[in-house]
């Protein structure tokens, strides 16, 4: 086959780590994908920003949405963010004309992702994600493709690499809250808006797509409990290691099957104290675990980088060699394939 030409929106340290690791490994994913990969435009809000890279190799599109519609593309990448705005209206509109989307944007998934599976569904297209969850740490594959002979019915992890930074740096040097948020951001794991890394909202949207594709529902974001960890302060960490603990932002989210009724949904992110012995108590600095408990695979630990350039780039490039590849699964079980009803298990109180 002819390569595989892709279309890039943003150019920002994903964006930008995405066109270095296809520079970088060009033969490589063309032994393993069976094709040549090949960036032919990209898209930015600003074209004259230095970022050590030649935009005259490609075709430029000052608006993202132009990329849905420019002939010659087999995808298009989404790396731009937000949960609605530019990114929302290129995914929709690339998919519509039938052509596959990467992206990495958890917000957008998060709400949107069940009506963006469906328009895939109706038009013979696919949008992958691998990089929402978790960065370049495999899970959402591992849930879809290794475990799809169980049943998961319950999900722990620890999905934010930021607070999990600053959690165990503080326990590590004893430092408070605010000096620590400052030397994630310096290393860049941190969000644009750093309120979504330390109040939970960025481990939330993580949580509502995990347990949309562990259990076979529709997203929902709105339904999680969330509470983040700037209220915690070094001397609460020294007190629960005295104990016999430590402190981490663990994301939760448990499905309570009911003869004959609709399965109820209980999802919550907050800081939790865990025994020394628990697998996600000594997982440590911008790190992200998963723990799934399969029905017959028993339960199983992924963990890995979740945040950064380089881990992003890995996901975003293991959805475009699947594409490439024309193994693109389904993300959710679209409606057609049939979905459990979940009922929130606190439902009436929201
Ligand atoms: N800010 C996120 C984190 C990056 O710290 O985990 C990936 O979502």
């Amino acid at each position: 086959p002819g390569p595989f030409r892709l279309g890039i929106a943003g150019l920002g340290t994903v964006g930008t780590g995405v066109i270095r690791l296809l520079d970088e490994h060009a033969d490589l994913l063309e032994a393993r994908a069976g094709r040549r990969i090949e960036v032919v435009a990209v898209s930015a809000r600003d074209r004259s920003r230095d970022r050590g890279i030649d935009l005259d190799r490609w075709t430029w599109c000052a608006n993202p949405a132009e990329l849905a519609g420019l002939a010659g593309l087999d995808a298009v990448v989404e790396v731009v963010g937000g949960t609605d705005g530019p990114a929302l209206d290129l995914a929709q509109a690339a998919l519509k004309a039938g052509r596959p989307v990467v992206t990495a944007n958890k917000a957008m998934i998060a709400a949107h992702g069940f009506a963006l599976a469906e328009t895939a569904e109706a038009n013979g297209a696919a949008i992958l994600f691998e990089a929402a969850v978790c960065a370049g740490t495999p899970i959402l594959q591992t849930l879809r493709e290794g475990m799809v002979g169980n049943r998961v019915d319950r999900i722990e992890g620890i999905l934010n690499g930021t607070s999990n930074y600053i959690l165990s740096a503080m326990e590590r040097s004893g430092e408070d809250f605010a000096e620590t948020l400052g030397e994630a951001q310096r290393l860049g794991y941190a969000e644009a808006d750093p309120a979504l890394d330390v109040d939970g909202g960025d481990a939330a949207h993580k949580l509502a797509i995990l347990a949309a594709l562990a259990f076979g529902l529709r997203p929902d974001f709105a339904g999680v409990e969330v509470e983040g960890i700037r209220d915690i302060r070094a001397a609460d960490i020294l007190q629960a290691e005295r104990l016999g603990y430590s402190i981490r932002l663990v994301a939760m989210a448990d499905l309570e099957r009911q003869e004959g009724a609709p399965a109820r949904l209980l999802q919550r992110v907050r800081p939790c104290l865990l025994p020394a012995d628990h697998p996600l108590a000594d997982i440590d600095g911008p790190t992200n675990a998963v723990l799934a408990q399969g029905d017959y695979a028993g339960p199983i630990l992924i963990q890995g980088a979740g945040a950064g350039s380089e881990s992003t780039a890995s996901a975003i490039v293991a959805d475009i060699v699947a594409l490439a590849r024309g193994e693109a699964r389904p993300a959710f079980a679209v409606p057609s394939a049939g979905l459990v009803p979940a009922e929130r298990a606190d439902s009436g109180a929201r």
